[in-house]
């Protein structure tokens, strides 16, 4: 039976097994820690959802999903044989090689990428997608084209590729031709959100040899002055892989639904579960005023740390509303309204009853988010003037958050 050797936090753990195209996972006797909330340590085997769940989840989707397998000459329905292709560097601290085949050790040396083969890349990520054309086992889940490299240090321009044990610190999207200026709106979006003050990933947008691309710091690693490369891996799960939704990331197609995230932080083990909660909350009426309709259950995640979990930063956060050629339908309904034009201040109240909340809190919510949003834009504003960027598309994004604020009155 072909299998791949399963790594969590550098450490053989378990196996991933497949059989007449259905998969299994299984521990070592050495595991001692759990790789998702749905596979506790145990000695059977699981069974092919539970462990199609956790791991299908770790693979792009969509059009890079189909780039990968095509370039690979795999099938992009194939989650086994696409972890095996590019199951190296995951999100979160799982690593998945062929059986047998040691995994890299501790790769004394970086190997610098330079800022022209960054651009190089970019440009020809449509063909040759994340890291697969340099021989770089680089898997992220989602449908936009992205790259992941170190940077070391976080504010130089010292690029590294995340080869042997030199971990990726950073993931990079590259302008698409069909989405204008979607780079300067996921960091506008991303900084309005840590203006506001929701715990959210440092974003940037920088200049590689001519070609602009979003820069993004891993939420998932960490800098551990005890390994060789000054970096650690720290676990992460997105909620598709915690209610057990192996390849469904809209409500609905049976995707996940606001109600099954929060119940899912509220029946977990969180640390600092209420503000856990809270901050979900406000994401949700967040990405509702900036006209987010992909805030789907891929764009929310949690961290294990010391066996209990935690929110993650917030992240991949656009504006999709402004795009014509996007559904305009939110990916988790608002009591079940889909179309954010029609939805008011009474469809997140009666979303507070369903959730067992008072309506007052989520009124609470709404009114600070949307006086906070109104307050910062000015700063926002100012260092978007200061480092020149330049974008109709901003304008759009402000008169979407001014229409969704007044439904919201
Ligand atoms: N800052 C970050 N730190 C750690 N992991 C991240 C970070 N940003 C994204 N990820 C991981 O990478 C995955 C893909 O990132 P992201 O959601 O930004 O991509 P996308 O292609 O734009 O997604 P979508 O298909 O939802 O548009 C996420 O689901 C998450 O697992
Ligand atoms: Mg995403």
């Amino acid at each position: 039976m072909p299998a791949l050797d399963v790594y969590f936090y550098g450490k053989k753990i378990g196996k991933l097994s497949e059989k007449n195209s259905r998969l299994s996972f299984k521990y070592n006797e050495n595991a001692d820690t759990p790789l998702s909330v749905n596979l506790p340590l145990q000695k059977e085997a699981f069974n092919d959802k539970l462990t199609r769940s956790f791991f299908n989840n770790l693979l792009p989707e969509e059009g890079i999903r189909e780039a990968v397998a095509r370039y690979k000459q795999v099938s992009s329905n194939n989650p086994f044989a696409l972890l095996k292709e590019i199951g190296g560097e995951c999100a979160g601290a799982v690593e998945l090689y062929p059986e047998g085949e040691e995994r890299e050790e501790e790769e004394s040396s970086l190997t610098p990428i330079s800022e022209n083969k960054i651009a190089e890349l970019l440009k020809n990520q449509a063909q040759i997608p994340l890291l697969t054309g340099e021989e770089i086992r680089l898997s992220l889940a989602g449908a936009q084209q992205k790259i992941a490299l170190a940077i070391i240090p976080e504010n130089s321009n010292n690029y590294y590729l995340p080869r042997g044990s030199y971990i990726s610190t950073h993931i990079i999207k590259p302008q698409n031709p069909y989405f204008k200026d979607i780079i300067y709106n996921e960091h506008f979006c991303m900084s309005l959100a840590k203006l506001i003050g929701l715990p959210t990933a440092t974003s940037s947008i920088r200049d590689f040899s001519g070609e602009k691309g979003y820069v993004v710091k891993r939420f998932d690693r960490e800098i551990d002055d005890s390994s060789t490369s000054g970096l650690k891996r720290i676990h992460q799960e997105d909620f598709c892989q915690a209610l057990c939704l192996p390849d469904k990331k809209y409500q609905k197609e049976g995707g996940a639904s606001i109600k099954q995230c929060y119940k899912f932080i509220a029946n977990t083990d969180f640390s600092r579960k209420a503000d856990a909660l809270r901050i979900f909350l406000k994401a949700i009426v967040f990405n509702f005023i900036i006209g987010n309709s992909d805030a789907h259950g891929k764009n929310f995640s949690f961290l294990h740390r010391g066996g209990k979990y935690e929110l993650s930063p917030l992240y991949d956060l656009v504006s999709t509303g402004v795009y014509t050629a996007l559904s305009p339908n939110l990916a988790m309904s608002i009591d079940g309204e889909y179309n954010p034009n029609l939805i008011h201040r009474s469809h997140f109240e009666a979303m507070a009853r369903d959730l067992e909340i008072k309506p007052a809190m989520i009124d609470k919510i709404i009114d600070e988010t949307a006086s906070k949003i109104q307050e910062v834009l000015p700063e926002l504003d100012k260092q978007f003037a200061a480092a020149g960027y330049k974008s109709e598309l901003i304008k759009q994004i402000k008169e979407l958050m001014a229409t969704r604020i007044k439904q919201l009155s």
